[in-house]
């Protein structure tokens, strides 16, 4: 076991990086346009890679494949960089974790409790609530005779229940009215074939904020998502938006707004965190109600590292952090936590 030390871990550690590629599977006709939206590419996997082995590591790239089984049991590692975004189910992004807890393997970032319960955005409103942490009404609809009876306020908002990258958001998911929900509700569940998060829509500025850390978790830093040319009760992060965003988006970070309101955007963002007992990592989605209140909409354990679009190496390059200093400290509190570090 590698020895503590202060700045720098001092063994240099065999390190497995654990993701599933974008290029290993291929869009079918029958799958919905953003399919593959969540997994990574190559070009991610390389550059965490290339900052673990500045730091002396070896690196071995794992993938995140059934094949992945024999590959832990043939190759010893240390530790394992994990951001598999997992194959299928609502446990996915917990199934890698739950296996590498089970080989008695580290890892960095959640543990596979954290992961599924985030997943499922209705289960983890129902955390962040019990914590009296703001979040919009909801109801969760797996199939159509669940929206009897709603007593939500319109506008609404539709989303999958358990998917992130936007996939199943569109431009047109802000729903006015008990038509366009039925439509919409019914068009999702066939195409998705997974239950739907059916929530009142807020309509104020939304921010994504970036959380580093474990006993005293930090905020790295509050990003406004402005959607260019639209009002805030217009503006959705959309997966249309998303694919464009270098022309759609306009990131402030930090957002010029007041300190009262960013003080408490920090603050559920981080009792959030603690709530789902986040690991190293996460990265918040909130929106501003029209009362000035900051809503919890959904939290990411698994944020996307894209060194060119991930929305937390934006917050960090902000604040002046390159993405090798991004990507060490998040090692290095799961290194802590292991106590190979100070
Ligand atoms: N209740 C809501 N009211 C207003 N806008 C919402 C609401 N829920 C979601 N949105 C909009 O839809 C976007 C996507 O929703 P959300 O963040 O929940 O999904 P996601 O696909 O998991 O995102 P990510 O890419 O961060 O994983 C949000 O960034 C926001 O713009
Ligand atoms: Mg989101």
């Amino acid at each position: 076991m590698p020895a503590a030390s202060r700045n720098v871990p001092k063994m240099k550690l065999k390190v497995g990086i654990t993701y599933n590629l974008k290029k290993e599977f291929s869009q079918r006709e029958n799958q919905p346009i953003d399919f593959l939206e969540e997994f990574d590419s190559e070009e991610t996997i390389d550059a965490i890679r290339k900052v673990l082995e500045s730091e002396g590591h070896k690196v071995i790239k794992l993938g995140g494949d059934a094949g992945l089984i024999d590959r832990l049991r043939q190759t010893s590692v240390d530790i394992v960089f994990n951001i598999a975004e997992g194959l299928q189910g609502r446990n996915r992004e917990a199934h890698i974790p739950a296996l590498l807890e089970f080989l008695n393997i580290p890892y960095t970032g959640s543990d596979p409790l954290t992961l599924s319960l985030s997943l499922d955005k209705a289960m983890a409103k129902r955390v962040v609530m019990s914590q009296n942490i703001p979040t919009p009404r909801f109801k969760k609809v797996g199939r159509m005779e669940d929206l009897d009876g709603s007593d939500l306020h319109y506008p609404l908002f539709v989303k999958l229940c358990y998917e992130g990258s936007s996939k199943g958001v569109r431009l047109d998911s802000k729903i006015l009215n008990p038509q366009s929900l039925e439509e919409r509700a019914r068009g999702l569940l066939k195409t998705y074939g997974s239950p739907l998060l059916v929530e009142e829509f807020v309509k104020g500025p939304e921010f994504t904020v970036g959380i580093l850390g474990n006993k005293d978790p930090i905020v790295l830093g509050v990003m406004q998502i402005e959607i260019k040319g639209r009002p805030p009760e217009e503006s959705i992060y959309s997966l249309e938006i998303k694919r464009e965003w270098e022309e759609k988006v306009r990131y402030h970070c930090p957002p010029s707004i007041d300190q009262d309101l960013l003080k408490k955007i920090e603050e559920v963002a981080l009792r959030s965190y603690q709530a789902l007992e986040c690991r190293d990592v996460s990265r918040v989605d909130i929106r501003v109600g029209e009362d000035n209140t900051p809503y919890f909409l959904e939290i990411n354990p698994l944020p996307g590292l894209s060194p060119a679009y991930g929305d937390l190496v934006i917050i960090a390059r902000s604040i002046g952090w390159d993405y090798d200093r991004l990507v060490k400290t998040i090692f290095h509190h799961a290194l802590k936590r292991y106590g190979w570090m100070e």
